[in-house]
């Protein structure tokens, strides 16, 4: 990639995060094609529990969300990805039209590709974008009622005031009589969640270390990848999993120009996963503009998938 077709959103985060104390880059450049394939490798490790549970749930709700959500609205999904969960819902809902919304090009075209090859009379407007800083959706779906559907726990990537923001930008952009069908990480016993972010095959610390790699590849930059080691914290104050990169040395680089060192043991930290007990959730989704209307669980309750209605009481008597 040539520095001029570099996103210019990157090289800020990048440079300013690097700078920043403490050190932090936004976990959404984790997702470049080799960082998208190496999350879909996670979702298959035994110890990372959410997208197995998640789509168990799915699986056994399916017919009470069919029945709640009703026909002919147009699906709409954000951070769709690999969109492995999508068939799922796409087959037992009736929509009119689905619209997968992920920052990741290159992965949104080809889910996209064999979406349509297994739906070939659903309208499919894929749309790249970053939906946290906002989204137009197309206007193919004006007239038909909205289904958002945001499944893995997501919405956990972002601090609460960030989670409320998106979730009112989803209540305003999808609509009057629209509804949420959202997937929420609960809490649960530490060392499962500390496993499941630290795998022993090491993909996920493959998927950390790889923002490091970006950032050379993309931004020209002299990071000495093995000058780093991945580091899995519980803040339970924050009640969230965070990733970090820690030097285990002294390291010193240059990103474009700009010369950087980090001391041993410093740490760039690259994502927050939060954590929900179910009655967190409800505030959250309430605070977001959205009203919990069903909620299912698997036996451990590790997981929830919500189903939300648009709109939450402003005010009461
Ligand atoms: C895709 C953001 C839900 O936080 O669990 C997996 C990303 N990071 N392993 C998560 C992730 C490390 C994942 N989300």
């Amino acid at each position: 990639m040539r520095i001029q077709d570099v996103d210019p959103a990157f090289r800020h985060d990048v440079l300013q995060g690097l700078s920043a104390e403490p050190r932090a880059i936004p976990a959404r450049w984790l997702y470049d094609p080799r960082g998208s394939a190496l999350f879909e490798a996670i979702t298959t490790l035994p110890e990372y529990y959410p997208t197995r549970v998640e789509r168990s749930i799915l699986s056994s709700a399916i017919d009470e969300i069919a029945a709640l959500t009703g026909p002919n609205r147009a699906v709409v999904e954000f951070g769709s990805g690999s969109s492995a969960k999508t068939p799922i819902l796409l087959s037992q809902v009736s929509p009119v039209a689905y619209v997968p919304i992920d920052i990741s090009g290159e992965f949104l075209t080809d889910s996209a590709a064999a979406l349509s090859d297994k739906f070939p009379r659903l309208p499919i407007y894929p749309l790249i974008a970053d939906f946290t800083r906002g989204f137009a959706l197309p206007d193919a779906i004006n007239g038909a009622p909205r289904l958002g559907f945001f499944p893995g726990s997501t919405i956990g990537n972002l601090v609460v005031p960030a989670a409320v923001d998106l979730l009112r930008v989803m209540s305003t952009n999808l609509g009057a009589g629209s509804m949420l069908l959202i997937g929420i990480d609960r809490v649960k016993d530490q060392e499962i969640l500390l496993l499941a972010y630290d795998d022993p095959k090491g993909i996920t610390a493959a998927f950390n270390l790889n923002l490091l790699h970006r950032i050379n590849r993309e931004l020209g930059g002299s990071l000495p990848v093995d000058g780093f080691r991945h580091v899995v914290r519980w803040n339970d104050a924050e009640v969230r999993i965070e990733m970090h990169l820690e030097a285990s040395r002294d390291v010193q680089f240059e990103i474009d120009g700009w010369a950087f060192s980090i001391a041993k043991g410093e740490t760039i930290h690259t994502e927050n996963s939060l954590k929900y007990g179910l009655r967190d959730a409800f505030v959250l989704l309430r605070a977001g503009g959205w009203t919990p209307i069903a909620e299912w669980t698997d036996q451990d309750e590790f997981f929830s998938l919500i189903l939300a209605k648009q709109g939450s009481a402003l005010s009461a008597p």
